[in-house]
């Protein structure tokens, strides 16, 4: 009997991290047991198809609403040429911020929907970890600098390769990068550095900013989650989706940890030999 209460408890477990799929399996000997795991199993059949059809509306949303948010656009940009006012100048250009801002939205939402839904990596092709960990450094030093942040880059001397697709790599250093030069304030230091071992690279990005609680280093991955310290601050909170999202695309494994202070983002991604 305990044997069963625990493959529920397993199954139960499987389900919170992620995997929706899972069912209790039957033992057809028709007893309480197996009523209950019947019961259960239509349960969360319901509660998978709605959350794919909640998935799909907002998929459909934000593809749907981009073709008339581009023409808002183009209308904003021929009112612009027109004769008008300083106040009405500044209302055109406010709305045109805005407009810009959704239109990011939509176009992160719809990337974040196309890596979940897909399995293979788009383009995949041998990709120096270290070039790519250099060139967005050197972006972003100068960046920093300017919020008299300091960016500290340590790398491993090896040439350390991943398969998969440069420019979602890049844009995965950079959401982490962007965060902790956003959610830092001035005097903050970032370190970047990387190792490697015969199957992984690790890559670490720490700063000694407000941190993530623990409690909170999970939900901070779902889309639109911003935490009370950010309020005040610019962003959508899709930034950590997409970072997750690519992780998962390419075998990967990105973990939150305390910096004390700070936050330390880990993140493991399998290494490719140059054949
Ligand atoms: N380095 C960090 N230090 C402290 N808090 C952070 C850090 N990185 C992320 N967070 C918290 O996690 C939240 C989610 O991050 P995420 O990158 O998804 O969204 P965002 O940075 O707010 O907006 P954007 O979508 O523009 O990136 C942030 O709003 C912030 O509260
Ligand atoms: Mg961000």
């Amino acid at each position: 009997m305990l044997g069963k209460i625990e493959t529920i408890s397993q199954t139960a477990r499987d389900i919170m991290h992620g995997d929706m799929s899972r069912r209790l399996a039957l033992n057809t000997s028709g007893d309480e047991f197996d009523h209950l795991a019947t019961s259960l199993n239509a349960m969360l059949e319901k509660n998978e198809c709605l959350i794919t059809s909640l998935h799909q509306v907002t998929d459909d949303i934000a593809h749907d609403m981009r073709r008339p948010l581009a023409h808002l656009g183009q209308h904003l940009d021929e009112a612009m040429q027109q004769p008008h006012s300083p106040s009405q100048a500044d209302a055109l250009s406010h709305a045109k911020t805005n407009l810009n801002e959704a239109l990011e939205i939509f176009s992160s939402l719809l990337k974040l929907a196309q890596m979940e839904a897909g399995a293979d990596i788009p383009d995949n092709q041998n990709v120096s970890l270290r070039g790519i960990l250099l060139s967005i450094t050197d972006i972003y030093r100068p960046i920093m600098e300017e919020k008299q942040q300091t960016l500290s880059v340590y790398l491993a001397q090896n040439e350390m390769t991943c398969s998969g697709n440069k420019v979602l790599l890049v844009q995965m250093f950079s959401n982490l990068l962007e965060n902790a030069t956003n959610h830092c304030p001035a005097g903050s230091t970032i370190v970047v550095s990387s190792f490697m071992s015969d199957t992984t690279n690790t890559i670490i990005i720490a700063d000694n900013g407000p941190g993530i609680p623990e409690h909170e280093r999970e939900r901070v991955f779902e889309k639109m989650v911003r935490l009370d310290h950010s309020r005040s601050i610019p962003g959508t909170g899709l930034g950590l989706s997409l970072v997750k999202a690519i992780v998962r695309l390419h075998h990967g494994r990105i973990t939150l940890l305390d910096n004390a202070p700070g936050l330390c983002c880990k993140i493991q991604l399998p290494y490719h030999s140059k054949k």
